[in-house]
């Protein structure tokens, strides 16, 4: 399975979301995140991972025909434990790997169709403009929209339900922090509440990955993550495939989307 996970403008988490989630995955899937946010990769930075970046790895073996074996293969373990396919610092490096993976049965349409596979795409803050996250949201089974329910956000957020209903008709919010009620915030955006991650105190953020271990942080991830797991099983699976047109729009620089 493939689940997206993105932020919206003025509500940050989607990275921290994306390893909470994986590390706390319910199922017996292998769970792995894959750094997709268009902008460039954070994690080798954030974590001083030296090296190759494992989803740009990933991508040149994809291109001479791998499979989904490369995943487990190439992924990194960050310190709290999440297995990492880290993206290039630079957006355009990062999106190019992403359309070496996002080809038609490719190594990210391999993930979403399979079972005992949890690839969570960290997709970023989310734009309805960027091809090759609309094409990874083709594929993907559900998008997980992060969002800050406190006052100084919630007026950003207006607009965020129906941005994510577009770009992914399963989208449930997942709230990060105090602030607003949940069933306020759900009816504001028209969107199913996951569940909510409690917030790290500020000065501590940076160590984060420490904090995530403890029980309150990772229950609430793995209660965000069974409601998702729930989520999915009530659909019916089909096979995904990336869209041609889409795939084709974006071969010509996307901009036909
Ligand atoms: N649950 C949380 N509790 C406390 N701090 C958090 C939480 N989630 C995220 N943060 C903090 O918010 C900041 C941004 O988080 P993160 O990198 O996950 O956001 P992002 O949406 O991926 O941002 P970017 O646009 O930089 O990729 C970090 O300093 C992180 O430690
Ligand atoms: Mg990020």
């Amino acid at each position: 399975m493939l689940i997206a996970v993105g932020s919206w403008r003025g509500s940050p988490g989607a990275t921290t979301t994306a390893l909470a989630l994986a590390e706390a995955w319910p199922s017996e899937a292998k769970a792995f995140v894959a750094e997709c946010d268009p902008r460039g990769g954070t994690l080798v930075t954030r974590f001083l991972m030296p090296g190759p970046r494992r989803l740009a790895v990933v991508a040149g073996h994809a291109r001479r025909g791998g499979d989904l074996v490369l995943l487990d293969q190439h992924a990194a373990a960050v310190p709290s434990g999440a297995r990492v396919l880290t993206g290039p610092e630079d957006g355009r490096q990062l999106r190019a790997a992403l359309n070496a993976l996002l080809v038609p049965a490719g190594v990210f349409e391999q993930a979403a169709n399979d079972p005992g596979t949890a690839l969570i795409a960290d997709v970023g803050r989310i734009e309805s403009d960027v091809p090759e996250t609309k094409s990874l949201l083709l594929l993907a089974d559900a998008l997980v929209l992060v969002a800050r329910p406190g006052p100084e956000q919630i007026l950003s957020l207006a607009g965020a339900g129906e941005q994510a209903r577009r770009l992914h008709p399963d989208t449930g919010l997942l709230l990060v922090g105090p602030g607003y009620p949940a069933e306020h915030v759900a009816e504001l955006l028209r969107l199913p509440i996951l569940g909510q991650l409690p917030l790290i105190p500020t000065g501590v953020a940076a160590g984060w990955e420490r904090l995530a271990c403890r029980d309150s942080f990772r229950k609430a991830a793995a209660q965000a993550g069974r409601a998702v797991v729930a989520r999915l099983a009530d659909e019916i699976p089909a096979p995904r495939t990336a869209s041609r047109d889409v795939m084709a729009a974006n071969a010509s620089g996307g901009r036909a989307v």
